[in-house]
């Protein structure tokens, strides 16, 4: 089978980072282009994080797309330094990249890809939605052309992570995510029901550093501050692979089980701006508009996700 085409939007970011090894390690999968976005860091940071990370994999000839610094009405995010490190991925120090961005802003890239070959691309948002929703505005045959969107973010039954009701990528830009949500485009949701249920552990981390190798070191090093704070604000010793789970969708379907409902996003503004609502009870009568994960077989993916960074590893990835 072709490997699957996708174009991953992201905010790197610990565990977005995770993502592009794990893309880049998955014969599956064929990365096209990256396009950045505001989230984890500020947009200069998550762009440079992109760029040094693809560098890092010998991977700089896949294009990456400066998009939003800004969500689309609520003010900018505080930063996510405790979490994620001051520059985006932990105690990782690697070097400037030496590729540029593009010249076309992410929005526009979005939309030119995906015009060029309708139904060809799939999108991966693993950041607040800004861009997805910007280019679904500026250009009206873009949700159309869109193959689908597999979305990490929500939280259906699992409470939130940046407020007690919402998960940080929709709470970051609520209205984006709305509307994302209401576009039409196929989604398909990774919230965080799912991804709590794959917990990457200090000791799988020490595990992987069995082997010497630049890759394994640098999971370590990204995940080091990520596992402190889980430790101190969420009492486990470990972290949750919230994004690249994204990708088990491609290179482990049979690892997730799906429902298919119609789930809302709050902009109201009161306590629960930016959660996700599903209505379980079909209440609304409304036709489902998302296929979500509300369960998954954690530790294999874990383990799956170990592989292959060793995989990585042995080919002489990021030496
Ligand atoms: C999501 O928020 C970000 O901090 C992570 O990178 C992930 O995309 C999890 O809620
Ligand atoms: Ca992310």
């Amino acid at each position: 089978m072709n490997p699957k085409r996708i174009i991953i939007d992201t905010d790197p970011g610990v565990d977005d980072a995770l993502a592009l090894l794990l893309a880049l390690a998955s014969p599956e999968i064929q990365l096209e282009a990256l396009t950045t976005v505001h989230g984890n860091t500020n947009v200069e940071n998550t762009t440079r994080n992109a760029l040094a990370v693809l560098e890092f994999l010998h991977a700089a000839d896949i294009p990456v797309a400066q998009g939003c610094s800004l969500p689309l009405l609520v003010p900018l995010h505080k930063s996510g330094d405790a979490v994620h490190g001051t520059g985006g991925i932990g105690n990782t120090n690697l070097p400037d990249p030496k590729v540029k961005p593009v010249d076309e802003h992410a929005v526009d890239y979005l939309i030119q890809r995906v015009l060029a070959e309708p139904k060809e691309i799939s999108i991966f948002p693993i950041g607040p939605l800004t861009n997805i929703a910007l280019a679904i505005r500026k250009e009206p045959r873009f949700a159309e052309a869109v193959k689908e969107l597999v979305i990490m973010g929500g939280s259906l039954r699992a409470g939130g992570n940046i407020t007690p009701a919402a998960e940080f990528n929709m709470h970051a830009d609520p209205h984006a995510a709305h509307i994302v949500f209401h576009s039409g485009i196929p989604i398909t949701l990774i919230p965080l029901d799912v991804t709590y249920k794959c917990l990457l552990t200090s000791e799988d981390v020490e595990r992987l550093n069995r082997i010497d190798a630049p890759i394994a070191r640098f999971v370590r090093d990204a995940t080091a501050v990520y596992m402190e704070f889980y430790k101190k604000y969420e009492g486990f010793n470990g972290c949750a692979l919230h994004d690249p789970l994204t990708l088990a969708t491609i290179i482990a379907p049979e690892l997730l089980t799906f429902e298919n409902h119609y789930v809302d996003v709050d902009i109201s503004g009161g306590v629960s701006m930016g959660s996700t609502l599903a209505d379980f009870m079909k209440v609304s009568k409304k036709p489902a508009n998302v296929k979500v994960a509300l369960g998954v077989r954690g530790r294999e993916f874990v383990e799956l996700f170990i592989e292959r960074m060793e995989a990585l590893s042995a080919l002489g990835g990021g030496a």
